[in-house]
């Protein structure tokens, strides 16, 4: 049976939608999940970005570019050019198994509109920036941006330069979602057959969503050939984001046969655990009817298809949900269990925690079970979640006062602040939330715009833990009142996650969470507020 490699961009081109920024802890739990699942390839950021991007890559190489006897390779993107070429290289040297990825545009749209380069130029840069990255590193990836709107000759050519500069994977990236899977099919054969060198490389696909084709059309480029697949968790990624990797790997998992025995190293029992962890930490959540990992994805609801499963279920079932890791009882624990069950328990859920993490964690657990008779595998989760949340921020919740009636409600908020002194506010508002949400504001100092409130039951039963998800951004701060928040929190969403029984505490401390993410981006908001 041959591979297929699955690179996994979900650090990097995922994190790129909007609101979908995580901090460096939160990255370097993807990634460990990513490496339980078996990726191939981790694309862990783009380090020249920002020297905070470059520090998460780094510590995802130093700890999950060194785990176990076969680690994933950990790549880092790179513009053409020297100072990103370096910046790369030092993000992932310390990984036994370090890439880096530079790319270049090369269709005419971008030639001429957005680079201003000649074919020429373009090729000369492509083998210039290879070259580089080849002295700073054997295993070097190049993509030509909007590879499917380029002429097919002149991508033969460029492809062509790269792998004799040495590159050893070549990318064909549907950059803006054009292409249909006819199509993906003739390039993937036009460039295996016309590209000098091209056995020796590894031939690639990245596709993105925007018709809605991005999976059909990376299966299709598999079928002609190419044996890497560039994908992300749950699809996350700009826009309507990239191929999706559970949709991918399953249907390679479940339709081998057809694909010529061809398969991926996924533990796909990791892929349902992993596609919670992202949705939770990216806040974007999984629609019901999204395939493989949707919350509907298994249920039989039509009479019809009812009674051909209780007969057969191979009737209308062609994956078993265990085969993605998708518990059929998700019921674990209660009052009575012990720190180490509870500590065994969330290693299995792909959630190890230290014991300095434990101690806290069951007295949250504890907690929990006093006011819930049944914590599930979900509901453990969600309480994992939402602690990260809360320690990677700079505003604390420490308690909360409600007094609600039928004219509004008023809210008393306690925050420790980033220099661990404790603040209190009481506001008034519409309902408990409004008031609640009114006194962090005044607490922190800010007053963002609150673009979406969602609020989930995590399982069945009045008892159930909420999860609440907040999307924020800075657009009306008047710069009079706030001049120190700039351009930079205005433009962009945040998001955040909480969870609790009580909806109201859950919506506190996502709200605290978003606002934490807005401060890390506005350092001067942070120091003036601690001055
Ligand atoms: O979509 C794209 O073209 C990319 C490249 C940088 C690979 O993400
Ligand atoms: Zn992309």
């Amino acid at each position: 049976m041959t591979s297929v490699i699955v690179f996994d961009t979900t650090l990097r081109d995922g994190e790129q939608s909007p609101g979908a920024s995580m901090t460096p802890a939160e990255k370097l739990q993807i990634a460990r999940a990513l490496s339980r699942l078996r990726v191939d390839v981790i694309e862990a950021g783009f380090p020249a970005a920002s020297p905070d991007d470059l520090s998460a890559v780094q510590a995802i190489a130093r700890e999950v570019g060194n785990d176990g006897d076969a680690p994933p390779i950990i790549c880092a993107l790179a513009r053409a050019h020297e100072n990103d070429l370096r910046a790369a290289f030092e993000a992932v040297r310390d990984a036994a198994r370090p890439r880096i990825h530079t790319f270049l545009a090369t269709s005419p749209i971008h030639r001429q509109l957005k680079l201003g380069m000649s074919r020429e130029e373009v090729i000369q840069k492509v083998a210039e920036a290879v070259a580089r990255a080849k002295e700073l590193t054997d295993d070097v990836e190049f993509s030509a941006e909007d590879a499917c709107r380029t002429e097919p000759g002149f991508l033969c050519e460029v492809f062509t330069a790269a792998v004799r500069a040495g590159a050893t994977t070549l990318n064909v990236p549907d950059t803006v979602g054009y292409v249909t899977p006819l199509e993906m099919d003739r390039r993937i054969r036009t460039v295996r057959a016309n590209v000098a060198g091209i056995e020796d490389v590894t031939l690639s696909v990245h596709c993105h969503d925007d018709l809605g084709m991005a999976t059909a059309n990376t299966l299709a480029g598999v079928a002609a050939g190419a044996r890497q697949v560039e994908v992300t968790i749950n699809g996350v990624g700009e826009r309507a984001g990239n191929t999706a990797l559970e949709e991918v790997v399953m249907a390679l998992h479940t339709r081998s046969v057809f694909f010529g025995g061809l398969d991926t190293r996924i533990d796909t029992t990791q892929l349902h655990r992993t596609s919670r962890l992202v949705s939770t930490l990216s806040g974007m959540p999984v629609q019901p009817n999204k395939a493989v990992v949707g919350a509907n994805a298994f249920a039989h609801e039509a009479g019809i298809h009812q009674d051909g499963m209780l007969k057969a279920r191979q009737t209308y079932e062609i994956m078993r949900p265990e085969t993605i890791g998708r518990p059929e009882s998700e019921l674990v624990m209660g009052k009575h269990s012990g720190r180490h069950a509870l500590k065994v328990r969330l290693a299995e859920l792909g959630h190890p925690i230290d014991d300095d993490a434990l101690d806290e964690t069951f007295a949250r657990f504890k907690a929990l079970a006093d006011r819930k008779k049944h914590v599930t595998n979900a509901d453990l989760v969600a309480l994992v979640a939402a602690r990260e949340g809360e320690t990677s921020g700079v505003f604390r919740m420490t308690g909360l006062d409600i007094k609600c009636g039928t004219g509004g409600a008023s809210a008393e908020v306690r925050l420790v602040d980033p220099r661990e002194r404790a603040q209190i506010y009481t506001a008034s508002g519409g309902g408990p939330v409004d008031a609640c949400f009114r006194a962090i504001d005044r607490i922190v100092g800010v007053s963002p715009r609150l673009l979406e409130y969602r609020v989930h039951a995590v399982t069945e039963g009045i008892d159930a833990l909420g999860e609440v998800s907040v999307r924020i951004c800075g657009a009306d701060h008047d710069p009079k009142t706030h001049p120190q928040w700039g351009e930079s929190t205005r433009a962009r969403e945040f998001h955040g996650y909480g969870a609790d029984t009580d909806i109201i505490v859950a919506s506190a401390h996502a709200y605290v969470s978003a606002l934490n993410r807005m401060l890390a981006v506005e350092p001067v908001m942070t120091r003036a507020k601690a001055s």
